[in-house]
């Protein structure tokens, strides 16, 4: 397969989104965040995944202006927050953005989560905004096959791409599937499990086989499913390590064998996108 970190997919909008991003959840604003993202920029990384719930988009921003990388050549996404779809401010969140990002343009705006009774309002809105030209693709996180079926009989432009927790020991083939068939494209969020995949004794054996880390194998996992994995780190050695794909792909056996290790047991226990209601007002700080 050859995969590189160059390597894209189409969109169901004609755009292309390279298959792997750089995560920047939890990594704070200023230098943290600014000497993490250009690690990466260096690395080879050119697809960013913030949000403004994050809350360090301006040392994102930082990195993206001092990286000398041209502008179309980079691939940012951001996302809306619960609060301003539930206060109606999802304009002036994306107008924040731009602005801490230093950009006029995002190239991908997710609905950060299916707020019940608000998405749907949202959605239009992102729809003006990419007319607009503000932002160039528009999508959704953690919306499962029912908001998804709500929210394309309500729009006219259906979701290039759905963000979803999704790991070894997490996996909603239902969702994946969905979007297989519906062409949306399907990211991980929380690719590596937060880390709490690493140490799996079969992804470890995989790793000896292929000379790799178990992150890097838990990568091309995601990749060869045709999902866009999000990893994050602040380590610039780890930064550097998970962009780079394995020579040889992952045998069908080995897919199997990390298929296998779904226990269904998601980063943060109890946080479910399908009963999402109930979390709506004290969601922590760790989404
Ligand atoms: N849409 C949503 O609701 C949502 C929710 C959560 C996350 N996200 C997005 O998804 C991104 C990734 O998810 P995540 O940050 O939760 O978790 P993750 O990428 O699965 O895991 C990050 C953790 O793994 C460690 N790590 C990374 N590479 C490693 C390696 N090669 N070897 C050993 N440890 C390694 C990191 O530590 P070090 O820093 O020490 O390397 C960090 O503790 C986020 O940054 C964010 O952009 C979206």
């Amino acid at each position: 397969m050859n995969l590189t970190i160059e390597s894209g997919i189409e969109l169901n909008d004609g755009r292309f989104i390279p298959r792997l991003a750089f995560g920047t959840f939890d990594l704070a604003d200023g230098d943290e965040v600014t000497a993490a993202v250009t690690c990466a920029i260096e690395a080879g990384y050119r697809h960013i995944d913030c949000a403004r719930f994050y809350g360090n988009e301006k040392g994102v921003g930082a990195a993206l202006a001092a990286s000398g990388v041209p502008r179309d050549e980079l691939f940012i996404a951001s996302k809306v927050w619960n609060d301003r779809q539930i206060d109606g401010t999802v304009r002036e969140s994306v107008e924040e953005s731009l602005r801490d990002l230093q950009l006029d343009h995002l190239d991908l705006l997710l609905i950060h989560w299916p707020v019940a009774g608000k998405f749907a309002g949202t959605w239009r809105i992102f729809e003006q905004l990419r007319e607009e030209g503000l932002v160039r693709s528009i999508g959704v996180s953690n919306f499962r096959v029912t908001h998804l079926r709500e929210l394309m009989a309500g729009g006219n432009v259906a979701p290039a791409l759905d963000q979803m927790e999704h790991h070894p020991y997490l996996q909603d083939a239902g969702t994946l599937a969905f979007c297989r068939e519906n062409d949306i494209v399907y990211e991980a969020w929380s690719p590596l499990g937060r880390g709490g995949c690493l140490d799996d004794p079969v992804i470890g054996e995989i790793a000896r086989a292929h000379g790799a880390s178990p992150a890097q194998i838990i990568i091309a996992w995601h990749v060869q499913h045709g999902v866009i994995p999000l990893p994050r780190s602040k380590n610039p050695e780890r930064i550097r390590a998970n962009a780079r794909m394995l020579v040889e792909p992952l045998t069908e056996a080995e897919m199997a064998s990390i298929n296998a290790l779904d226990k269904g047991k998601p980063v943060i226990e109890g946080i479910d996108p399908a009963n999402f209601a109930p979390y709506l007002n004290n969601l922590s700080s760790h989404l």
